[in-house]
């Protein structure tokens, strides 16, 4: 298990069979509407790495609120965890930005999920969300102040293809992959458009059309991500890049603009 702070966020990646042993979800850590939810999944290895996805989010709000004195106490007490429950569809079932309610209340802060090739990862603001109630946000409701946001995405190296290149690269992206030093540019890319469309669909209604997200290079040679011109700007972290690159994004606002 990895764990990632900086003055934005806390992140934290791990495989899946590191945080329970599969076939089947773990015994603990979710609750009665996750183990309903996960169990229609037909796929076994996505549902067991939504689970593990679930159990880092978690982590990272017992870390915060918990006065846990390591991630092992989190592990060590699956029961304990049961009442929390992660939101991830709207009513209608789409996929949402995720929220962590407990007894109907979703608590105040800012997830993103990613999972894929059996490991998950999770990311969590540190600043704290405006609170709002479950039935607003499980109906699409609008979920987050847009300027205080964050995201995430896991890629495999190698996996866009000639394709994903030619139908959702811009000419500038192209260029810069062309002429960039740094390694896995076009996952890197890939990455940091889904991390930063998960970081603002934050009302249930924004499509991911990944075309329309750019990634460039910043003066610092930081990696940022933009949306036309609707959007505030957001700078990307590759946190790591073997087995899997990890993208988070966070919006560039005040506060964050260096
Ligand atoms: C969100 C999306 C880009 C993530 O894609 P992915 O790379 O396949 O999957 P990842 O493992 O990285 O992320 C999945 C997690 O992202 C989160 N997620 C799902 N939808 C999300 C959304 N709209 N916004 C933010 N996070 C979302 C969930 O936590 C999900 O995990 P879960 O399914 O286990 O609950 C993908 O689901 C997608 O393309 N959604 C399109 C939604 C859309 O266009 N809706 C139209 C609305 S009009």
């Amino acid at each position: 298990m990895t764990f990632w702070e900086t003055d934005d966020f806390r992140a934290v990646l791990a495989e899946a069979d590191t945080l329970f042993p599969p076939p089947g979800l773990p015994d603990g850590f979710l609750s009665p509407e996750e183990r309903e939810t996960l169990s229609r999944i037909s796929c076994e290895a996505y549902a067991q790495e939504s689970a593990a996805a679930r159990i880092l989010a978690k982590m990272l709000w017992a870390c915060e609120t918990e006065s846990l004195r390591s991630p092992d106490e989190f592990l060590a007490e699956p029961q304990r965890w049961m009442s929390w429950t992660i939101l991830s569809r709207t009513l209608s079932g789409k996929g949402m930005k995720p929220v962590l309610a407990e007894a109907g209340r979703v608590l105040p802060a800012c997830f993103s999920l990613t999972h894929s090739s059996g490991t998950a990862a999770a990311v969590m603001l540190k600043k704290a969300c405006p609170p709002l109630s479950p039935d607003t946000i499980s109906a699409g409701g609008s979920a987050f102040d847009f300027q205080e946001t964050v995201g995430c995405d896991l890629v495999k190296p190698g996996a866009v293809t000639a394709g994903m290149r030619a139908m959702f690269y811009s000419p500038r992206e192209m260029r810069w992959m062309e002429h960039t030093k740094i390694p896995h540019p076009a996952e890197k890319i890939w990455a940091g458009k889904e991390a930063a469309y998960k970081a603002a669909a934050n009302n249930g209604t924004l499509a991911f059309t990944p075309a329309k997200w750019e990634i460039a290079e910043s003066d610092s040679e930081e990696l940022t991500a933009s949306r036309m011109a609707e959007t505030p700007a957001f700078r990307l972290y590759t946190l790591t890049e073997e087995p899997m690159i990890f993208v988070v994004a966070v919006a560039l606002c005040k506060g964050h603009e260096t």
